[in-house]
């Protein structure tokens, strides 16, 4: 893990740059709190989130060291210890086919709605990009409110996710019985097997991002939410040995007026076997009391319209893009993964910001590793990318074809997108199932 890149020091041209706009680039020193609490305002601010309760800023500011936290500041104003902006990164593990990789994990980029449009969050996201590269981390990736603005940085869409509301009342189980058990556990009992499920799950899921800080407290309802973590409910998967296999966090809520009528949200269902998946789908929507139960973040190919006797009665109320990915070096993100099988692939990358720029040759052998060097071979079919549809394409999770017929990339020879395709795509779509 590069976590070097956590002290690493201010990016001087991205500080230059801002100099020259009166304004001034500084890393937050975690241990230093009324620099600390001013960033950490400063970014609830420009999310228009309301001011941090104690709780609350006790919980981030324990996990402030854990990420690298840089903010901008304009030394002329009333305030000048509040950043006019800000931005934190920090090393996370991203699932891969076939493997993991570091990833720099970009959070927090806000900027004042006085400063805005002048270069800013530009100045920011390049600098962002050159602290990992100069970190030696092959890949920076973020989860994005806004999605207009990060493909000009060379992100790319990665992974889709869906959210679906489902009938519990008529949806119907025909997904037998898992030979294992379910049983509900506490809070406690669920954070107890929460961390180790949840990594394993995690290295079993392409596109997942390792959950860094008080990211995973939140999963269980956090302290600072102290209503919110009373309406959270838990239960546990074993299978037939005893091992824990899968977790379910769930919130059921009264429907107004009916107390005959809850519905459910599964927030988080992790499951590192097929039966615990079964299993958890299965308690959650035979509930008593339960006539909608809605699930959010989940995979595009989400194997539970297999296991109902109506899959009309799942309905699917959002399709998404999630994971954004921006490739830094790509001889290291496109060996770390696996392929489907032997075959060549080049690749020719266009950067504007030069990092991922040239061509690159995908040789994958029957063991379904790769090598790869920089260089375009004849005869093999080749691709004509920008950085930003690579990211897209890195994990499988976009279709080359349709990004050909986007007008998006280029083939060398008609029919190298179709070939792409079945190098790059995985048996199962990758998917981010928490945010950051
Ligand atoms: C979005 C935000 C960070 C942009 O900051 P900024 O300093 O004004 O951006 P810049 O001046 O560096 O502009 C960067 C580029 O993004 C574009 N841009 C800026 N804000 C944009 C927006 N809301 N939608 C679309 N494009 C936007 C600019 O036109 C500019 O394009 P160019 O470089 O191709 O000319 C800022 O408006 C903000 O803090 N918004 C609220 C919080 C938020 O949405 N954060 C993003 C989380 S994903």
């Amino acid at each position: 893990m590069h976590d070097d890149a956590l002290t690493a020091p201010v990016d001087e041209t991205a500080a230059a740059a801002l100099t020259k706009n009166g304004l001034r680039m500084a890393v937050v020193d975690p241990a230093d709190d009324a620099q600390a609490e001013a960033w950490l305002h400063a970014d609830a601010r420009g999310f228009h989130d309301p001011a941090h309760s104690d709780a609350l800023l006790g919980e981030l500011r324990a996990s402030q060291p854990l990420q690298r936290s840089v903010g901008v500041y304009d030394d002329g104003i009333a305030e000048p210890g509040i950043p006019v902006a800000t931005v934190a990164a920090w090393p996370a593990a991203l699932t891969v086919p076939g493997g993991q990789l570091d990833s720099w994990a970009i959070s927090a980029v806000t900027v004042a709605p006085t400063h805005r449009r002048r270069g800013v969050a530009r100045a920011m996201l390049e600098s962002e990009l050159r602290v990992a590269v100069a970190a030696g981390i092959p890949i920076a990736a973020l989860t994005v409110t806004e999605t207009t603005i990060y493909r000009r940085y060379g992100f790319g869409p990665a992974t889709w996710s869906t959210d679906v509301e489902v009938d519990a009342r008529r949806v119907g189980w025909d997904g037998g019985e898992a030979p294992g058990r379910v049983q509900l556990i506490t809070r406690d009992g669920a954070i107890a097997v929460g961390s180790t499920l949840l990594e394993e799950a995690r290295r079993a899921t392409p596109g997942d991002v390792q959950v860094v800080g008080h990211r995973f407290g939140r999963i269980f309802g956090a302290p600072s939410e102290p209503e919110e973590q009373r309406k959270r409910r838990f239960a546990r998967y074993d299978d037939a040995d005893g091992v824990t296999r899968g977790l379910l966090v769930y919130r059921p809520t009264q429907e107004e007026g009916d107390f005959t009528n809850f519905s459910v949200d599964v927030l988080h269902l992790v499951a590192t076997t097929d039966d615990a998946y079964r299993a958890l789908w299965r308690f959650v929507l035979s509930l008593d009391l339960v006539g909608t139960v809605r699930a959010f973040l989940r995979p595009v190919d989400e194997p539970l319209r297999w296991l109902v006797a109506d899959p009309r009665r799942i309905r699917t109320t959002e399709v998404r893009e999630h994971l954004w990915l921006r490739v830094l070096d790509p001889v290291a993100v496109l060996s770390a993964r696996t392929y489907a099988g032997p075959g060549r692939l080049a690749l020719r990358v266009a950067d504007p910001l030069g990092h991922a720029e040239g061509a690159f040759t995908v040789a994958a052998d029957a063991s379904r590793a790769a090598t790869v060097t920089p260089g375009e071979q004849e005869g093999v079919p080749l691709l004509e990318v920008p950085v930003d549809v690579l990211g897209s394409l890195y994990l499988g999770g976009a279709s080359a074809v349709s990004l050909l017929r986007a007008g998006r990339l280029r083939e060398r020879t008609p029919g190298d997108a179709a070939l792409a395709d079945r190098l790059l795509r995985p048996p199962m779509a990758p998917v981010l199932t928490t945010w950051f």
